[in-house]
């Protein structure tokens, strides 16, 4: 087993699809502990991407596309050729990426606090900035004001532990993978209609957001679940770090999402 691929829950003999979970920028996926813990029951892989965590020295070309290659390589090397994968945002675009080329793997999807556009001109040149400081004298402070954005004012105000954590991953976060991640994400294309056609295949789909969310606005949530036929599940007062912020209904969702995805 890679040491990037972590197990968890129960794995029956006959598994055929687990669910697996898909981390944040810059995080790893150490984020997905409470949930995981909620989902005792069910078979639960959580992926680093490659550059964070003990995939910190994992070298894939290749952007985001490139992210989802090396998914689909090391879930194959599992022995699991499906799967209902679930991405928090920047893991959302590399589901979506893996939707793209990879379809046939899919046994359902999970998207939360994501987007299927790609960036505004603004946005990427940020991100490319961003990718050069890191790699600078910044290094993980580049990624420190992040916390703002991150999480809504409710996490804020009420729940310091999970700031608290947060922070201390931000510091954590590898240079080298927060700029390729950065870059990766600047060159990411727009997948609304990769979401069509597995709408059009009627796929079990779950869009989840944290409705205090400042990144992936609710109009991008509508036009994902418009396009997979689903609804918007809303986690109220949680940010765009939903999972982290409240991972109790966050959890829930996705194990009503791998339920649909069984029968
Ligand atoms: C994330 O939480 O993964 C990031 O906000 C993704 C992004 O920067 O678009």
């Amino acid at each position: 087993m890679s040491d990037f691929v972590h197990r968890y829950g129960t794995w029956p003999a006959s598994t055929d699809a687990p669910l697996v979970l898909l981390h944040g920028f810059p995080l790893d996926s150490r984020m997905w502990t409470t949930v995981i813990g909620e989902l005792p029951e069910l078979p639960v892989i959580a992926v680093d991407l490659p550059g964070f965590g003990k995939a910190s020295d994992a070298e894939t070309p290749g952007g985001l596309e490139g992210f989802a290659d090396a998914l689909a390589q090391a879930l194959a090397d599992e022995g699991v050729q499906r799967a209902v994968v679930a991405g928090l945002s920047m893991g959302g675009y590399v589901a979506m990426a893996l939707a793209q080329s990879h379809p046939q793997m899919l046994a359902g999807i999970g998207l939360l606090d994501t987007k299927a556009s790609a960036d505004a001109p603004e946005a990427r040149a940020n991100r490319l900035d961003v990718a050069q400081r890191a790699l600078g004298d910044e290094g993980a402070a580049v990624v420190a004001p992040m916390i703002e954005a991150l999480v809504g004012p409710t996490t804020a105000a009420h729940r310091p532990e999970v700031v608290a954590q947060l922070r201390e991953w931000l510091a954590q976060a590898p240079p080298a993978g927060i700029a390729r991640a950065q870059r990766a994400m600047a060159a990411r294309v727009d997948r609304h209609a990769v979401l069509e056609r597995l709408g059009s295949r009627q796929l079990p789909a779950l869009v989840l957001r944290g409705s205090e969310d400042a990144l992936a606005t609710g109009d991008d949530h509508q036009k994902m679940a418009q396009a997979l036929g689903t609804d918007v599940v809303s986690i109220e007062g949680a940010g765009h770090m939903s999972a982290l912020e409240d991972p109790v209904p966050v959890a829930a969702a996705l194990g009503e999402l791998y339920r649909r995805a069984e029968a």
